[in-house]
C-alpha cells in the first residue's frame, strides 16, 4: 500500500481530529497514513523520508505555532540547515486559524514557507481553513482532493524512478511536479474577503442594517437583489454543496433548581476571575482612526488583584438582560430560566471523543449560561446555519438557510452575514419558523463566553495607579467582534450598564 507521513501540530484538538478523519479515509483511497503529533520527533525523520508528507497544523497566540510545534520549527529554524536540506521532501499541508485574528493561519505559513526555503517541493496546494466561517468549508474539499494528489504523485514518482533506471537523467528542477490546485482556492479568496469587513461602521448602522434586512422578510425586495432571506439566480437556482451536519452528541435536561447561589465565579476559567466596576472609560483616539485606543480604569479596591509585567487579561461582560430574555421566549424556556441544566453525552453518538462543552459550567441555571456562558451576539458561523436549517420547518426559510450556509452561497453569506454583523438574534428573527433546541445552542456552535480577550501586548501597557485603581489601555483594530465593539461603544458613550470582570490569564 502507498505509505504517506501524516504530522500534525495542534493546539486544541482540531488538528489532530483532522488528521486523524485523514488518517481514516487513507485506507478507502488506497493508501496507509503514518500518522505522528509533529512533537514526535523519535517516530520520524523528514531528513531521510522518501514518503510523501502531509501537515495539518493550527495557529495560536498571536500568529504562532501550537506549543506542540514549537521544537520542530525551532529545529527547521536553523540558519545552518543548507538550502537544499528537504529537497528530496514533497509535502502537502493544511493549516487552521481564524481570520478573526490578524495573523490569519501563521502557525501553518511559518511551516510551509520554512520547508520551501529548505527546497521542499508541494505535491498538492495549501489549504488555509477559516474557524471563523466552519474549518470543514476548507477542510472537505481539501481532503478529498488530497487522494488525487497523493496518486498523480506517486504516478509520477513511478514514471520518475523507471526513466531514471532506463536514461540515468540526472534531476534537474524542470522534473518539479505542479501542485494539484484544489477547487478549494476559490473558497480561500472568498473567505479572505470576509476579514476586510469596515471597521468604523456604527453599531446603529449595523442595528439599521439588520432592521433592513428582516424587513426584507416581510416584503419582497427588488428580485435582483438578494437580502438575508431571499435569494436572486443563480443561487436560488443552483443546486447546493452544505456543510456536513455534525453528529449530535448532547442530552440536555433541565431540572428544577434548587435555589442554589450562583455567581459569576461559576464562569469557567482556569484563572482567577475578579468582578471589578469600571471607573473610568476615556477614548484616547479620534473617531476616524484605523486604531481605536481607550483607557480603562477599574475600581479594583475590593479584590486582593495583583498583577505582574508580561500578564494578559480578559474581560469578559454579560449579554443583556434584554437580549437572554429574548432568546428564551423564542426557546419557548421563559417558564423554565431558573431550571437547572445538566449535560450529558448521548449514549449512542457517532462523534469521535464526544466530550461535553468545556464552557458550559456544571449545575447552573439556564438563564445564567445564556448570560455569561454563550457568545450570542457574534456572526454565526457556517456550521451553525446549517444545524439550524434542520429545525426550520418552512421550506423556502429552510432553503435560504442551506444557500448561506453552502459553497455557492459564500458571496450572500459575506454579504448578509458577516459585513452585517447579523447575530443569531437577527437570524431567529429573520426566520420565524426556526425552532432550534437548547442543544444546538449549548454544544459548541456558538462560541462560548461573551466576552473580550485582551491580548499579552496590552497588559505591557497596564499599571496600577494605587491599590485601588488599575489602568488598562486597550488597543483595538479591524478584527474586533461585534460584541467587542458594542461593549466599547458602550463604555466610551457611558450608556451602557456593564459590570465587567477581569481574568488574570496566566497561560501566557
Ligand atoms: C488562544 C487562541 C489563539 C489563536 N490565535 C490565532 C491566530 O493568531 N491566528 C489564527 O489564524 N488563528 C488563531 N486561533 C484559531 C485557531 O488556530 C483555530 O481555532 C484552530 O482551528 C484551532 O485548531 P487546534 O484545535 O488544532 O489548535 C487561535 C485560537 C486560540 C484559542
Amino acid at each position: 500500500m502507498r505509505r504517506f507521513l501524516l504530522l500534525y501540530a495542534t493546539q486544541k484538538g482540531q488538528a489532530k481530529a483532522i488528521a486523524e478523519e485523514i488518517c481514516e479515509k487513507a485506507f478507502a483511497h488506497g493508501f496507509s497514513a503514518d500518522l505522528h503529533c509533529i512533537s514526535e520527533s523519535d517516530k520520524y525523520d523528514l531528513k531521510t523520508e522518501t514518503a510523501p508528507l502531509v501537515v495539518v497544523v493550527s495557529t495560536t497566540g498571536t500568529g504562532d505555532p501550537p506549543d506542540t510545534a514549537r521544537k520542530f520549527v525551532k529545529a527547521i529554524q536553523d540558519k545552518a540547515l543548507p538550502a537544499d536540506f528537504f529537497a528530496h521532501l514533497h509535502y502537502g499541508l493544511l493549516g487552521l486559524g481564524d481570520s478573526e485574528y490578524t495573523y490569519f493561519c501563521n502557525g501553518g505559513k511559518i511551516i510551509d514557507k520554512r520547508l520551501q526555503e529548505l527546497g521542499a517541493q508541494h505535491f498538492y496546494d495549501t489549504g488555509h481553513a477559516d474557524d471563523c466561517v466552519g474549518l470543514e468549508l476548507v477542510v472537505e474539499p481539501w481532503i478529498d482532493g488530497l487522494w488525487a494528489a497523493l496518486t498523480k504523485h506517486f504516478m509520477a514518482s513511478r514514471g520518475k524512478e523507471e526513466r531514471n533506471g532506463a536514461l540515468k537523467m540526472a534531476s534537474n528542477a524542470s522534473q518539479r511536479m505542479d501542485p494539484v490546485k484544489p477547487e478549494l482556492l476559490r473558497i480561500e479568496s472568498q473567505v479572505e474577503l470576509l476579514r476586510l469587513h469596515d471597521p468604523g461602521r456604527k453599531d446603529s448602522e449595523v442595528r439599521e442594517q439588520n432592521t433592513v434586512n428582516r424587513n426584507q422578510s416581510s416584503a419582497p425586495p427588488a428580485e435582483s437583489e438578494s437580502s438575508l432571506t431571499h435569494s436572486v439566480p443563480p443561487l436560488s437556482q443552483a443546486s447546493l454543496n452544505i456543510p456536513a451536519l455534525p453528529p449530535e452528541y448532547l442530552q440536555v435536561h433541565l431540572q428544577e433548581s434548587l435555589g442554589q447561589e450562583e455567581s459569576q465565579a461559576s464562569v469557567i476559567s482556569v484563572d482567577p476571575i475578579f468582578q471589578v466596576p469600571i471607573s473610568k472609560a476615556v477614548q484616547l483616539t479620534t473617531d476616524d482612526a484605523i486604531k481605536t485606543t481607550l483607557l480603562l480604569e477599574l475600581d479594583i479596591s475590593k479584590t486582593d488583584f495583583s498583577y505582574q509585567p508580561g500578564d494578559a487579561f480578559n474581560v469578559i461582560c454579560p449579554n443583556s438582560d434584554s437580549e437572554v430574555q429574548n432568546l428564551l421566549q423564542r426557546l419557548q424556556l421563559t417558564d423554565r430560566r431558573e431550571h437547572c441544566v445538566l449535560l450529558k453525552i448521548k449514549a449512542d453518538t457517532k462523534k469521535k471523543g464526544a466530550a461535553l462543552p468545556q464552557h458550559i459550567p456544571e449545575g447552573c441555571s439556564l438563564q445564567f449560561i445564556l448570560t455569561w456562558c454563550l457568545e450570542i451576539r457574534a456572526v454565526p458561523k457556517k456550521a451553525l446555519l446549517r444545524a439550524l436549517s434542520d429545525y426550520t420547518s418552512d421550506g423556502p426559510e429552510k432553503r435560504r438557510l442551506q444557500e448561506l450556509c453552502s459553497r455557492q452561497g459564500a458571496a450572500d453569506y459575506n454579504r448578509l452575514m458577516r459585513d452585517a454583523h447579523a447575530s443569531l438574534f437577527d437570524l431567529l428573527l429573520a426566520f420565524p419558523s426556526c425552532q432550534p433546541p437548547l442543544r444546538l445552542l449549548l454544544g459548541g456552535l456558538v462560541q462560548g463566553a461573551p466576552g473580550l480577550k485582551l491580548g499579552r501586548d496590552m497588559s505591557q501597557n497596564s499599571q496600577m495607579e494605587d491599590d485601588s485603581v488599575f489602568v488598562l489601555i486597550v488597543s483595538w483594530g479591524l478584527h474586533v467582534h461585534r460584541r467587542e465593539k458594542i461593549l466599547f461603544e458602550e463604555l466610551v458613550s457611558g450608556e451602557g450598564t456593564f459590570s465587567g470582570s477581569l481574568t488574570r490569564d496566566w497561560r501566557h
